[in-house]
């Protein structure tokens, strides 16, 4: 899945420093459910920057203050992207659990200053292209056929049923896949395969898959062009090799199915369980966009961002960051920092959250307007569809999946009165 070549630099590791005798380690299940006590209790133990321990006990800074993350983010030539700037790899096994995240690929992920440029600006480009209008009435639609499927039976698993499939055929649309035939059923299920395993799945023969079937696409679009992203990165006058393309076309749907079908998961929940957003068709409909902002504000789906590594010896936060050390972004703890919510009020009508990160970076910015439609349309088609919608079990039975990382329920079950013909 990954091609990982390797270390650029050495230097002093984070496991150096002392601060790193008492670091927290974050695979451990203690805080899964409840991450906003973990972000709480390293802020009081260490202040913005915390020592912490990734899977198999190695060392990283989690950043938790805003003003740091968004220093972090804003100051890419001295915290970089390009992964094999770490100092740690020597102790990282060929097949550790972050691997997929951190394990370097050649896509615009991982690239630095011009290169990430040339990179970014070719897919912010073909992303400004998308009819939002064309999305919004593709995502019903999308939306519409889930629905029919599970409509007759009075009862529905959101998750499975519903917002991943959704999130994952609006981005595949996107780039130029058409609706509903059985070669684009497939590569949806390659990637629902390679993104989230589930028991029995073979992820690595299915990312292979899907990288051949996104290399086919490419050729497809280079011999017929049409009003898609994949088109619009092939015209484009930067000129990206084929194989630059297929490996960003993969980026652009890995990094929009994920956090989108988890914002609509927590937006859904939220919508379901609190009773400021009581459904009914006006009720709940006046307020999804409310609980679309809400959610990304204190229920984020990208809790943590791994990462950047710093290019040389610095400080930040009062802490001794060495050439090399791997800090991972606290999207979800900045946007709750005490600092810029004195009174303890989080929550605010703008967008100056960090769920979208920040700086060079940052998701591109048509991205999170294009989300900002599917998540939008996607829910506003449920509660159209199916009024009287409600959660078949009790809000405290909720479980979230056992990630730091992206925050999503494990199962979202509903009831309704079932819809016949
Ligand atoms: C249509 C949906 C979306 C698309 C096409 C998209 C696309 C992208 C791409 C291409 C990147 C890589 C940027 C780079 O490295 O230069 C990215 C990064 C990112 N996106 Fe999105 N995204 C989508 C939805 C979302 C949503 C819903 C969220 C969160 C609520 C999100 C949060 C992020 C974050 C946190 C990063 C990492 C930025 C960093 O390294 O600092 N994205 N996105």
């Amino acid at each position: 899945m990954t091609d990982v070549t390797g270390p650029i630099t050495a230097g002093a590791s984070a496991s150096g420093c002392p601060a790193h005798a008492n670091a927290t380690p974050l695979s451990g299940l203690e805080y899964q459910q409840t991450p906003a006590e973990l972000y709480r209790d390293l802020r009081r133990q260490h202040g913005a920057v915390a020592p912490v321990l990734l899977d198999g006990g190695v060392p990283a800074w989690l950043v938790l203050g805003y003003p740091e993350v968004t220093y972090v983010t804003a100051n890419d030539e001295l915290f970089a992207r390009d992964s094999r700037r770490w100092n740690q790899w020597e102790k990282i096994p060929a097949d550790w659990p972050l691997m997929p995240f951190v394990g370097h690929q050649p896509s615009v992920l991982f690239t630095e200053g011009a290169e990430h440029r040339r990179r970014a600006g070719v897919i912010t480009e073909a992303l400004e292209g998308v009819d939002q209008f064309e999305l919004a009435r593709e995502c019903a639609y999308l939306a519409d056929q889930l629905i029919d499927v599970f409509a007759g039976s009075g009862r529905a698993e959101l998750m499975t049923a519903y917002t991943h499939p959704v999130a994952m055929r609006a981005a595949v649309h996107m780039v130029g896949m058409p609706s509903g035939t059985t070669d684009t059923e497939e590569l949806v299920e390659d990637l629902r395969m390679s993104l989230d395993a589930a028991e029995g799945d073979d992820p690595v023969a299915a990312y292979i898959r899907v990288g051949e079937r996104i290399a086919r696409l490419v050729e497809e679009k280079r011999a017929r062009p049409g009003a898609d992203v994949t088109s619009r990165m092939l015209n484009h006058p930067a000129g990206l090799t084929d194989e630059e393309i297929v490996q960003d076309l993969i980026s652009v749907i890995a990094a929009a199915q994920q956090p989108t079908a988890n914002w609509i998961c927590n937006t859904l929940r939220l919508l379901l369980t609190d009773e400021r957003f009581a459904l009914n068709v006006s009720g709940g409909r006046l307020s999804v966009g409310q609980a679309l902002n809400e959610v990304l504000w204190l229920d984020t789906p990208t809790q943590n961002f791994i990462g950047r590594w710093a290019t040389r010896d610095t400080q930040l936060g009062g802490r001794q960051i060495q050439a090399g050390d791997c800090l991972v972004l606290g999207l979800a703890a900045a946007n709750t920092d005490p600092q810029i919510w004195p009174d303890s009020q989080v929550g605010a009508e703008n967008a100056a959250h960090l769920s979208f990160s920040n700086g060079e970076h940052r998701c591109p910015y048509p991205a999170p307007l294009l989300a900002d439609v599917i998540a939008r349309t996607t829910v506003e088609t449920l509660l159209e569809r199916l009024p009287d919608l409600v959660l078949a079990v009790d809000p405290g039975e909720l479980t979230w999946r056992p990630s730091i990382w992206m925050r999503g329920l494990t199962t979202l079950p509903v009831r309704f009165t079932p819809v016949v013909g």
